[in-house]
This record gives structure tokens, sequence and C-alpha cells, in this order.
């Protein structure tokens, strides 16, 4: 188990590597209320695991009192969570976040409403959370994903994934840009008209090259065509 001073010290070197508006470890120290929740979490997460729970119970609502920022202390955390901000988050009881993520003000790790036990969500390590973004539900957001601001994802996500909009969709996976085609998967409008447009392109393509006679320019479109399509991940 690591020493009380060494993860103070962890949890400071995080904001001033992750922050560029902090300055100094003073300012740290005073100024960042995600900061002053995690220190409370961890006692309050002792409490909680010891039975103590009205009283880690209580003790979270006066932290919340003081950061604007909601912790159940049931809720497991991992090393270097920075919450930037911070008011209005808000992570549930059986959410688990894991090493080096990153959160802002707004974010809500919660439940549908419509489950028991495990209901709120996992996040693997290294994931960033924008501003306002709702997850929701006993879902996985796997390692290095990055969920927009005020998105609302209700499905679990593939690592190394970005996830925008209401709700959520993955817009690029592994660096290269998404569009769903699986009529299952899709719950964007825009991937849906997207991948409409690309089937049809494809139709439009096959047509020019069984002409017996193209010329230039069709040939020249057709291989355009194809190029835009093959660079297109289809995440069927
Ligand atoms: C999601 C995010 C990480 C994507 O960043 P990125 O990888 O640079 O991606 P891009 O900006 O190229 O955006 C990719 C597409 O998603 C769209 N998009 C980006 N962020 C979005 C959001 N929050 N909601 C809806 N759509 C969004 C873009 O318009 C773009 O669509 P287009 O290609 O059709 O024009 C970033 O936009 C974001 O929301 N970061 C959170 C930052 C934050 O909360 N800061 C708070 C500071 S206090």
């Amino acid at each position: 188990m690591r020493g009380f001073f060494a993860s103070i010290r962890e949890d400071m070197a995080t904001v001033l590597e992750r922050d560029p508006a902090a300055k100094s470890r003073l300012e740290v120290l005073l100024c960042y209320p995600g900061l002053h929740a995690l220190w409370f979490h961890r006692t309050h997460h002792w409490l909680w695991e010891h039975g103590y729970l009205l009283l880690a119970r209580w003790l979270s609502q006066v932290a919340r009192l003081l950061t604007g920022i909601e912790i159940h202390p049931g809720a497991t955390l991992g090393r270097r969570l920075f919450i930037d901000h911070g008011m209005g988050v808000v992570i549930g009881e059986t959410a688990v976040v894991g090493d080096d993520v990153t959160m802002y003000q707004g974010v809500t790790l919660g439940g549908t409403g419509k489950e028991h036990g495990k209901r709120h969500p996992t996040i693997l390590d290294k994931v960033v959370i924008g501003g306002g973004a709702k997850v929701l539900g006993n879902i996985t957001v796997g390692t290095n994903c990055r969920i927009g601001a005020g998105s609302v994802v209700l499905r679990s996500v593939p690592d190394h994934s970005t996830v925008v909009g209401v709700p959520g969709h993955i817009v690029f996976r592994n660096g290269e840009r998404v569009v769903i085609t699986d009529p299952k998967l899709i719950n964007d409008p825009l991937s849906e008209a997207l991948s409409a447009v690309a089937t049809e392109v494809k139709k439009l393509s096959h047509r020019l090259d069984k002409l017996e006679h193209p010329d230039a320019e069709a040939a020249t479109s057709a291989a355009y065509l194809r190029h835009i399509i093959d660079d297109i991940d289809y995440q069927i």
C-alpha cells in the first residue's frame, strides 16, 4: 500500500502534468476541488469497506457540499484520476474507474434506473470524458477512449475509440474514421445517411467498371470514389 504522502504527491504531479493552467504545487493544493474530492473519497471508501455505511454516505455528502463533486463511497477509483473543475460530477456506487482517467465538470457515471447490482459503468485506463458527458448503465468504456463533451453513452465502447453525440456513437477507432453500417448498431442519423450513400456509390462504381469503353473521366471518378470508400472503416 502506498504511503499517504506519496499518493498525495502523485495526485498533485498528475494535475501539474495534465492541466496547462496549473502553475505551482501550492495552487494545485488550494484550487483543485477534484483533488480534494479524491482525498475525501479515499477516507469515505475505507469507512464504506469497513462497514461504516451511513457515516461514509453522510461524509460523502459533506464532501459534495464543499467540492461540488458527488462520489459515492462505494465507488472504486484508480490511481491518477484527474477531475478538472469538477462541479456537478456524479460517480455512482458500483462505478469502477481505472488508472490515468481524466474527467471534466458535469460528468455522470450513473445508472439507467433499470438495473440492480452492478449498475454503473466501468471506465478502463487512460479514458478522457468530456464536460457534461453522461455514461449510463453497467457498460465498459475501453482503454484510451475519448468521450465527447455532452455525449450520452449507453453502450460499451471498444478500446481506442472516440465517441460523440446523443446517443453516443463511435466516430474514430484506432485513429481511423468509423461509419457504422450494421443496421442494429446504427443510432446516429448521419451514419445511417452516409451508409446509404456509400452503398449507392459502390453500386455505381461497379456499373462504371462494367462499361465496355469507359472514357477517361469516368475511370478517374470511379477510382476516386473507390479511394473514398476504401478509406472508411466500416464497423460491421
Ligand atoms: C470528442 C473529442 C475528444 C474529439 O476530439 P478530436 O479527436 O479532435 O475529434 P474532432 O474534433 O476532429 O471531431 C470529430 C468529429 O466529432 C464531432 N465532435 C467532436 N466533439 C463533439 C462533441 N462533443 N459532440 C458532438 N460531436 C462532436 C466533430 O464535429 C467532428 O465531426 P465531423 O468530422 O463530422 O465534423 C472532443 O471534441 C471533445 O469533446 N473533448 C472534450 C473536451 C472537454 O470536455 N473540455 C472541457 C474543458 S473545461
